[in-house]
């Protein structure tokens, strides 16, 4: 077993599931605060520096798993670890945000796609070196050809 401790939670303007944009062609651009507990906010040094953060967090409110499903993107079944559902065998979250502005161990975000009160496991700086001609995306191109919608 792991056990490990939150090093903040979300503030986030969602206090129900409902409201949190869903399916093809969502878009996360609501703004929320990831406050980080006093303890860790050495931590944060040099933060201001990066535009977008990897967050990783908690489905602190998820219930069970199922290993393929049918998720809000798609009409047809898809395993668990081809989508990015709250119903996982370990209920982890990971949240590409854009970084506002740091004030002490708060830090204002734009992205958030967590409910109020997620428990945060983690923060990195967001960093990618995939070429977008190498970067290939499964049903979800097909799902999106389907509807008609482009990415
Ligand atoms: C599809 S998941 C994607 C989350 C993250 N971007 C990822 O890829 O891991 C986003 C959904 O998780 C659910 N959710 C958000 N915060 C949650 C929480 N604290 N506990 C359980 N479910 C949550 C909401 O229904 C939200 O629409």
């Amino acid at each position: 077993m792991l056990s490990m401790q939150p090093i903040g939670h979300v503030r986030s303007p969602y206090r129900d599931s409902q409201d949190i944009p869903k399916g093809l062609g969502a878009k996360h651009e609501a703004e929320g605060v990831l406050e980080i507990r006093a303890e860790f906010e050495p931590g944060l040094t040099d933060i201001e520096g990066f535009s977008h953060l990897f967050v990783i967090w908690a489905f602190d409110r998820s219930e069970g798993c199922d290993l393929v499903e049918t998720v809000p993107s798609d009409d047809r079944p898809h395993g668990v670890f081809a989508t990015r559902s709250p119903r996982r065998p370990n209920p982890i979250g990971l949240t590409v945000v854009e970084l506002l502005c740091r004030k002490g161990p708060v830090l204002h975000v734009r992205g958030i796609d967590m409910l109020e009160g997620t428990p945060i496991l983690d923060i990195k700086p967001y960093l990618s070196s995939v070429p977008q001609e190498r970067l290939r995306r499964g049903w979800l191109a097909e799902a999106e050809a389907r509807s008609g919608r482009k990415p």
